[in-house]
């Protein structure tokens, strides 16, 4: 029995995650606001990241699962009716096809459809040197490291180029990327945007918003889900006592065998 133990017991420390020998670079953690069992986003933060990704990103990246009305919607930046409509009327998209059966251009509303930078995924590999500028809707989710990938991605030209890697023209050598190597220019530095609330608009500020932001983007009903994870804890916290009392209150009548 004694050795099984032990054995078991050498079994568990050597399979532990904590244990694998794994050499990948550790990434990046900021503190979530969004983090947590409580985690809840900065309304603020998602409104400056729109910015940020309408001003920086949306130049090469899309966004096409998301409609300019759900910039509005609870939970997420809570942009006003009157702003959400703002922010599409600065958006043309193509329409059609009308009554002479051609298509034609018109002022974008907020139930259309986030504006693509470009007209096919052909077109933006072109453009960006071969390499395609993932949507970024879901982006978030799709990663492996989430969140704390992406932010530690923006944050990974920071080092210099380690002796023996050979970057070719329009490849950066960027720490968090599979392979060290992104066909991204460093899209975000020290006042790369202007924030209109006071906010300062450094390099870690920056990025923390528009992650902030795709985080939200890829998981729009995290607040309500978080929300609904903490009814069901209590729900069945209050279950268990009142079924523990239950028990106790019918096994008293029974009398006790001697
Ligand atoms: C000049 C065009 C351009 C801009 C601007 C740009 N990107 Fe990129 N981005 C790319 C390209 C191209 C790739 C693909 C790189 C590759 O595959 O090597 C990429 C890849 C990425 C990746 C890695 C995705 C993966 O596959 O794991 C992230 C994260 C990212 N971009 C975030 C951003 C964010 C956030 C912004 C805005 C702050 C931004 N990018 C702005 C062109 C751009």
């Amino acid at each position: 029995m004694k050795n099984i133990l032990k054995i078991l017991i050498i079994a568990l420390i050597f399979t532990s995650p904590l244990n694998s020998a794994e050499n990948k670079t550790k990434l990046l953690e900021p503190n979530w606001t969004f983090d947590g069992f409580f985690g809840k986003f900065d309304r603020a933060s998602l409104q400056r990241g729109y910015q940020v990704y309408k001003e920086v990103c949306a130049s090469c990246h899309s966004m096409s699962y998301l409609s300019y009305r759900n910039l509005g919607e609870k939970g997420g930046p809570e942009f006003t009716k009157q702003e959400v409509k703002a922010i599409a009327s600065q958006y043309e998209i193509q329409d059609g096809p009308n009554q002479e059966g051609e298509m034609f251009m018109r002022t974008a509303r907020p139930s259309d459809k986030f504006v693509n930078p470009y007209p096919n995924t052909n077109a933006a590999r072109v453009a960006n040197g071969g390499a395609y500028p993932p949507d970024m809707s879901v982006l978030v989710k799709a990663r492996k490291g989430g969140a704390d990938y992406v932010y530690s991605v923006l944050m990974g030209y920071k080092e210099d180029v380690p002796e023996g890697i050979s970057l070719e023209e329009g490849v950066y050598y960027n720490k968090y990327m599979i392979g060290n190597k992104i066909r991204m220019p460093k899209p975000i530095n020290d006042g790369s945007v202007e924030y209109t609330d006071g906010t300062q608009a450094t390099e870690e500020q920056i990025s923390k918003d528009v992650v902030a932001f795709l985080t939200w983007a890829a998981e729009p009903h995290l607040e309500e889900r978080k929300k609904t994870g903490f009814k069901a804890v209590v729900y069945l916290l209050i279950l268990t006592i009142l079924g523990f009392v239950i028990k106790r209150k019918i096994w008293l009548r029974i009398e006790p065998k001697v």
